[in-house]
Formats: structure tokens, C-alpha cells, sequence
């Protein structure tokens, strides 16, 4: 907030700047992304924008051409499909089991290919079941892209918000040796608790980075300087507030799980990473609420908790709980979410 005070004092950063984003925030991020994703990038490879969706957004118009077909491992976030579409391609999903843990693998993907494929979405941890995929597993999804000349789009703005020993989830990019065809999205949003401040980034082959900010140049020019210089302390000052975010959303999520666990006809898989619960909740849906969609809406009008039903993400038959609350209000709510399951 200092950071961020100063500058907005300082007439400097009244007015516009450069497209791809500020010198010093474009040299932190390399910094940040050798520390978290283990990956050298150079200044050409990186475009600031304003937010994750826009970086995601941009990435697809840079990279998609009309009926490419990007594979999304789903449950995935809404915005995916959105965008890919908007910009021509075709998103094809590619269905995960709970008993996996709401992974994908080289084998899934491999019944999704077509000579059409493109690209693929790899998002760990995830939005909406909270899934984090090791090492191992991120590599082998990497080497199958390689072997088939497709492009990764990963999404790693969750990377720290991880409750397992590591403090980061592993990198695609990272661990992945020689993968080329890669664009990292990240940003402050998640992990520095900054979803206002719009600050998000892509980074890539030079080329593609280019395209893209030629898209940005003329649909938003700069991100504001100011938020662009309190990511710059965000991403570079002292990080025990993330440690201490993660500790309490890691609390959070266990007093979710614990409570959840008392209720009948409810099933959940443990997510290792981002702050959501992903429960399969057909066990209680019955002829009032035969969709996770209108049990969202009961539990909304009746116990006056908002979800998200699985529908939204390409899951029927669940809902998605976010523990970005309190801890009296994130219990005060599931407890009034398992009394009502109780009484279907
Ligand atoms: C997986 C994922 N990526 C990106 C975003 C958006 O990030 P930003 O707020 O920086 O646009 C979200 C927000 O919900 C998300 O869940």
C-alpha cells in the first residue's frame, strides 16, 4: 500500500507508460518466475497485463487460429472456453474421474487428439476442484505436448497456494526439459490476496508475446501504473504475508473438509491446492433439487450460502465451495450447508 501511495503521488506515473508493462515490474517477474516456476525468461518474453484474464485472453487470440481445437481438461474454470472461442478455436473437454483426483493424463488427452489440436490448458493448482499435479505428472504431460507438437497454455496464478510440503506447485515449464511451446500466465491476484488491482502477466516465446501486445497495444494500451508498481512489491518485498495467507487458508480448508465430512450423502476428494472445495453432491439431490444447479439456488434462498453448481465448469452432479472467508463466516455457512443436506 505504501508503495502504491508514493506512486500515486508521483506525477510520473500519471501518465501512459509502456504497452508491455513497467521496466522494473517485467525485471521482478523474471526474478519471481526463476524463483517459483524454475524457468530463465528474458525481458522480450514477458507482457504485463491487466489481470490473468487478460494474459489468458490475449493468449489464445495470439495463438488461435479459426477451428483449432484447445484440449481443457475439465472440471476448468469458466473463462477458458470463453476466450478460446472468442478467438475462433474450439474448446474440446476432456473429462477427469474424482477417483483421480481430477487429474488428466497423457492417455486422456491422447482420446481428445485430432489433427486439429492445437493447444492444451494445464491449470495446477486448480479452479474449481483445487487439484495440483506433481512433478512427475506435470512432466509426462509436458513430453506427451512435445511429442505431438502442441502448445501449453499454463495457468499458474494458484502456484503458491499449495498445502502439501512444497511451498510452490510444480512448474509444467519447470520440469519439462526443452518445452518450448510454452506460455505461463501468472499474477498477483491469488497468491498476494490482489484480485482488485488488475495485474496479471503472459510469458513466452518473444514472438508470440509480441503478437499479443500488439492485441494489447490497441484494446488497453498500459496496466495502471500504480498497480503495476505495487505488484512490483508484492512480487519482490517480504513474502511471509503469502506464508502466513497460506497457513490460514490451509486452516480454513481443513475446518471445510472436517465439517463436510459429517454430512451424509456428500463425497469429497481433498484439494492440495488454490482455496476451493470440488464436493460430488449427487448423493443428496432428490425431485426439489434434482441439479447441483437448483441446489445451488436452495442453498442460496434457504441457508443463505452461495456456490457455484459443478455445471458452470463442465461437472454435473457438484458444487464448488470457496474458503477465501473468514473463519467464523466460512463456519457459521457450512454449518448451515451440512444442517440443510441433513433434512433432503
Ligand atoms: C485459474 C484462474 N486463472 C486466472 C484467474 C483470474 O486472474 P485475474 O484476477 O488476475 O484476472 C482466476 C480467477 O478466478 C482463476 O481462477
Amino acid at each position: 500500500m505504501a508503495a502504491a501511495r508514493l506512486a500515486a503521488e508521483d506525477s510520473v506515473n500519471h501518465h501512459y507508460s509502456a504497452n508491455v508493462g513497467l521496466l522494473h515490474l517485467r525485471q521482478a517477474i523474471v526474478d519471481y518466475t526463476n524463483a517459483h516456476s524454475g524457468v530463465e525468461v528474458d525481458l522480450t518474453q514477458i507482457l504485463v497485463s491487466n489481470g490473468a484474464k487478460q494474459a489468458i485472453f490475449q493468449t489464445f487470440a495470439a495463438l488461435l487460429d479459426p477451428g483449432d481445437e484447445v484440449l481443457l481438461p475439465a472440471p476448468h474454470w469458466v473463462t477458458y472456453p470463453a476466450g478460446i472461442e472468442l478467438a475462433g478455436g474450439v474448446p474440446v473437454s476432456v473429462p477427469t474421474r474424482s477417483e483421480d483426483g481430477f487429474k488428466v493424463t497423457p492417455a486422456d488427452l491422447t482420446k481428445h487428439l485430432t489433427p486439429n489440436t492445437k493447444l492444451i490448458v494445464f491449470v495446477s493448482p486448480s479452479n474449481p476442484t483445487g487439484a495440483v499435479y506433481s512433478a512427475d505428472e506435470a512432466r509426462a504431460i509436458g513430453e506427451w505436448a512435445k511429442e505431438h507438437d502442441i502448445w501449453v497454455m499454463a495457468d499458474e496464478i494458484y502456484q503458491r497456494l499449495v498445502y502439501g510440503s512444497d511451498d510452490v506447485a510444480a512448474s509444467i515449464a519447470g520440469v519439462t526439459p526443452d518445452l518450448d511451446k510454452v506460455i505461463l500466465i501468472n499474477g498477483v491476484a491469488k497468491s498476494f490476496a490482489m484480485t482488485g488491482w488488475r495485474v496479471g502477466w503472459m510469458i513466452g516465446p518473444a514472438d508470440i508475446v509480441a503478437a499479443a501486445a500488439r492485441y494489447q497495444s490497441h484494446a488497453t494500451g498500459n496496466v495502471n501504473n500504480v498497480a503495476q508498481i505495487a505488484a512490483v512489491e508484492a512480487i519482490s518485498g517480504p513474502q511471509d504475508t503469502v506464508v502466513a495467507m497460506r497457513e490460514a487458508f490451509d486452516k480454513r480448508r481443513q475446518t471445510m473438509l472436517s465439517m463436510l465430512a459429517d454430512a451424509p450423502g456428500i463425497d469429497c476428494v481433498e484439494p492440495a491446492g488454490a482455496f476451493y472445495v470440488f464436493p460430488d453432491v449427487a448423493g443428496v439431490l432428490n425431485d426439489t433439487y434434482p441439479s447441483s444447479e437448483r441446489l445451488a439456488e436452495g442453498l442460496l434462498e434457504e441457508a443463505g450460502v452461495a456456490v457455484v453448481p459443478g455445471d458452470s465448469f463442465g461437472a454435473t452432479g457438484f458444487i464448488r465451495l470457496s474458503y477465501a472467508l473468514s473463519d467464523t463466516d466460512l463456519e457459521r455457512g457450512v454449518s448451515r450447508m451440512v444442517s440443510m443436506f441433513g433434512r433432503l
